[in-house]
């Protein structure tokens, strides 16, 4: 019977859902009917370590009761209300949020998810240009490797493959991050890396013309890109090129923000402040669709007399509202942020150490908290990147063992939720271990 459910999910995905990112024919996706903590399952009761956190989303674990019921509470009470309103739980989500960005923030504006989030805070940065009297700023620089969503701006403003079949909007141009692996800038240190690559991007800023510059929008820690931990000194020196040229810095956190580097903020770990965070994903790990922008003072006064021309019905919905303030509430309580860093660093990062020694197709380990990448070559020497085939190997091997994997490109990124357990890390990693072994063999 419960097979039946599986092969009846299966067989009404395959003839009438359309998936992102994919070509429609061929997908072969795993049945999810339930899930708890860093587990899911099928109606069958298959069950799979959960190392991708569904997309990198789920940090406070599935079905935490705190949250769940934060939603069902809210839900009796009033299930949805118009934007142009004052809530209650609206004001105390933003309230929460404000709390943990730290000094120098205002306000929060709430949006559906990460996309738009990105897009409105990319229209902050241009009408706050315009407001000072800077009104030929239009222009985005963003990073070649970055993820910032699939909507207009934030879909150009993106470095990957994903851009070019939808580069229709202007004011966009891009450039190098930091990435020694793989270093534009023949780097052999941390430290060279980082001042070449500000080196390479105040060249792009003086190029591009600084007067046409509006915002430098960059991931803090670029998540779908590689987890590329950036290098000392890269982000307050991005922050220091912003102020010289009058640029509005916006960090996208929509993956790396609320625990999973092991801090509330990626960016809470560098010498830096930006001017707009966008969030999403971990400020309630997706249990409601929700995302925002945390607004500087400077930034949130523009819009004090000015009318900021943006808005979406769902903005502050109640249900997402209360899903933040029990999320933020429970993580607090329950110490998730701090056991994210600490498993980060007694154990996966350890674990995933001890695997590269082991296995010659690991050719890098990098991450902190729950947010780690395996950078998987076929020569270490030359670094050559393992193809298609050996991952999507891998990826049935992990599976087979009972752990739902993320991969990317040439990576495996290991990105449990915060909440996972050692004995689950234990375990992961030997799935991990015998995963790499079968592939080898
Ligand atoms: C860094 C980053 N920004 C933005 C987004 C887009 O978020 P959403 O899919 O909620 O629109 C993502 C999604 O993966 C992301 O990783």
């Amino acid at each position: 019977m419960t097979e039946d459910l599986d092969a009846e999910t299966t067989r009404l995905d395959k003839q009438y859902v359309f998936h992102s990112w994919s070509a429609q024919a061929s997908l072969d996706l795993p049945v999810i009917a339930g899930g708890e903590g860093s587990v899911v399952w099928d109606h069958a009761g298959n069950r799979l370590l959960d190392f991708a956190s569904q997309l990198v989303n789920v940090n406070i674990g599935h079905q935490h009761p705190a949250v769940v019921k934060a939603i069902q509470d809210q839900a009796a009470v009033l299930a949805t209300i118009g934007p142009a309103t004052a809530n209650l739980t609206r004001g105390q989500a933003a309230e929460r949020i404000l709390s943990k960005a730290g000094d120098g923030f205002a306000k929060v504006f709430f949006t559906n998810g990460g996309a738009d989030a990105n897009e409105n805070a990319i229209r902050m940065a241009r009408l706050h240009c315009a407001e000072r009297g800077d009104r030929g700023r239009d222009t985005v620089l963003s990073t070649y490797r970055s993820y910032h969503g699939n909507t207009g701006a934030a879909i150009v403003a993106t470095g990957d493959w994903r851009r070019m079949p939808n580069q229709y909007a202007r004011g966009h141009a891009h450039f190098f991050g930091p990435y020694l692996y793989r270093s534009e800038f023949w780097a052999t240190t941390p430290e060279e890396e980082s001042a070449r690559a500000l080196h390479h991007l105040e060249r792009v800023i003086q190029s591009e013309g600084p007067a046409t510059i509006a915002a430098i929008l960059l991931e803090t820690v670029p998540g779908t890109a590689g987890i590329l931990i950036p290098p000392p000194g890269y982000l307050a020196g991005v922050r220091a090129l912003c102020d010289r040229y009058g640029i509005v810095l916006i960090l996208d956190e929509v993956m790396a923000g609320f625990g999973r580097t092991g801090r509330w903020f990626a960016f809470q770990g560098y010498d830096v402040v930006p001017d707009l965070i966008t969030f999403a994903k971990g400020v309630n790990s997706g249990y409601v669709p929700v995302g925002g922008v945390v607004i500087s003072d400077a930034i949130s006064a523009t819009f004090d007399e000015r009318v900021f021309p943006g808005g979406l019905t769902y903005s502050g919905h109640p249900l997402a509202a209360a899903s933040i303030i029990g999320s933020i509430d429970a993580m607090e309580s329950e110490g998730i942020v701090d056991h994210a860093r600490d498993i980060g660093s007694e154990l996966l990062g350890p674990g995933l150490a001890a695997l590269a020694e082991k296995h010659p197709v690991i050719g890098e380990v990098r991450g902190e908290g729950v947010f780690w990448a395996l950078e998987l070559v076929s020569d270490r020497e030359t670094r050559e990147p393992v193809g298609a085939d050996v991952i999507g190997k891998l990826k049935k091997e992990l599976t087979a063992r009972g752990l739902l994997p993320f991969a990317a490109d040439n990576r495996i990124h290991v990105v449990p939720p915060c909440v996972v357990t050692e004995d689950e890390g234990v375990r992961a990693l030997a799935i991990y271990d015998e995963a790499f072994t079968a592939v080898e063999a």
